[in-house]
């Protein structure tokens, strides 16, 4: 552990968020979590960590977040629907792009220097070649994708001017729960398809549309590289040790390297649960690429890191526990 003790964990009781916040728990440092509980839930809170809410555009908020000390800032907090995203831009300029201004500008009045933030597989649009590493060309093909964009370029241009450290991640499909199964409270209306899969599963959700099956893919359907949170929660706390020890910011892709078709993520469910989880194939949707997967090499070269609980078994396994107990 770093001499860095006191994290504030912004959207930290959302679903990516809770996760981390629990192994910083564990790991002995400090945690304050600051949400507005817009997605978030208080189920998912850890009690070890202190809860403070309040939201990144009221300043009034942030500025009760920063009267104690703070040394290094995880950033989750975005809205995070692309579909939405391209029909109600401004809500998205405002909260992940002001948002995150604010947040920046706190962090620079009471001297906070490293943050570890949410970016996404969504600056990249779509695919130029396979696998996708951090030098692909970086062409958002929805709103959402452009915001992250945008905060990476700020968090660039502060480092550069106000010496600023930051680690940009680049998740691509985060999906299961907690290994440790401390993680129980479900995404409200989710957009991922391992959830929506459960959700069939445990028959709150009658069937699951596939959005086509006539790609040019083994199987027909889409494939796209599934991470699991568990994963992305150890990659964050090496992240954080690597500003603080390196004194350099980072942006790294964030999966595992290989991609496994909707229908493949549905036969496994089956085969875990034992349920019939019907499902209905209807047309493709706009914008959705074949293929989408990860090049994690420079995450393994300068954390040392690598998925270890994100095969399609292990991510099945660990939300069967959640959505069928
Ligand atoms: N889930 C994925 O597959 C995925 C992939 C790539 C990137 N991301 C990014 O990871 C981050 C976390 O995603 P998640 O899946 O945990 O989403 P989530 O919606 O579960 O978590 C976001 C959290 O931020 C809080 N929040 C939102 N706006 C806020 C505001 N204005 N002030 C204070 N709190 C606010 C919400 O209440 C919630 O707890 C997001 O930035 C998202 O864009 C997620």
């Amino acid at each position: 552990m770093s001499n860095f003790k006191q994290i504030l964990v912004v959207g930290g009781a959302g679903y990516i968020g809770s996760h981390i916040v629990h192994d910083l728990c564990d790991a002995g440092y400090s945690v304050t979590i600051f949400d507005n509980l817009s997605t978030g839930l208080i189920e998912n809170l850890d009690p070890r960590a202190e809860f403070f809410q309040g939201d990144i555009l009221q300043l009034p908020d942030l500025q009760k977040a920063f009267s104690k000390p703070v040394d290094v800032v995880f950033h989750f907090a975005a809205l995070k629907a692309a579909g939405e995203s391209m029909l109600i831009p401004e809500k998205f300029s405002t909260n992940n792009i002001t948002g995150t201004i604010n947040l920046l500008n706190i962090m620079q009045a009471h001297a906070v220097k490293y943050i570890v933030f949410s970016s996404s597989a969504a600056v990249y649009g779509n695919p130029q070649y396979l696998p996708i590493d951090e030098k692909h060309p970086l062409q958002p093909i929805n709103y959402y994708g452009y915001t992250k964009l945008v905060i990476e370029q700020v968090l660039d241009w502060y480092d550069r001017l106000k010496g600023l450290r930051y680690a940009a991640l680049r998740y691509f499909n985060a999906t299961g729960y907690d290994v440790k199964g401390r993680i129980r409270g479900k995404e409200k209306n989710p957009g991922n398809l391992s959830p929506i899969i459960m959700e069939v599963a445990a028959g709150t959700r009658p069937i699951l549309q596939v959005f086509g099956d006539d790609y040019h893919t083994p199987d027909g359907t889409c494939i796209r590289d599934y991470i699991h949170v568990s994963d992305l929660a150890e990659a964050h706390l090496l992240a954080m040790n690597y500003l603080v020890e390196k004194e350099k910011s980072l942006i790294v892709n964030l999966g595992t390297g290989r991609g496994y078709s909707v229908l493949e993520m549905l036969e496994t469910a089956r085969k875990i649960s034992g349920l019939p989880i019907p499902h209905t194939i209807g047309p493709r949707r706009p914008g959705d690429p074949p293929e989408l997967y990860a090049d994690c090499q420079l995450a393994a070269k300068l954390l040392q890191w690598k998925a270890k609980y994100s095969s399609v078994e292990q991510i099945i396994e660990s939300m069967c526990h959640v959505y069928l107990g």
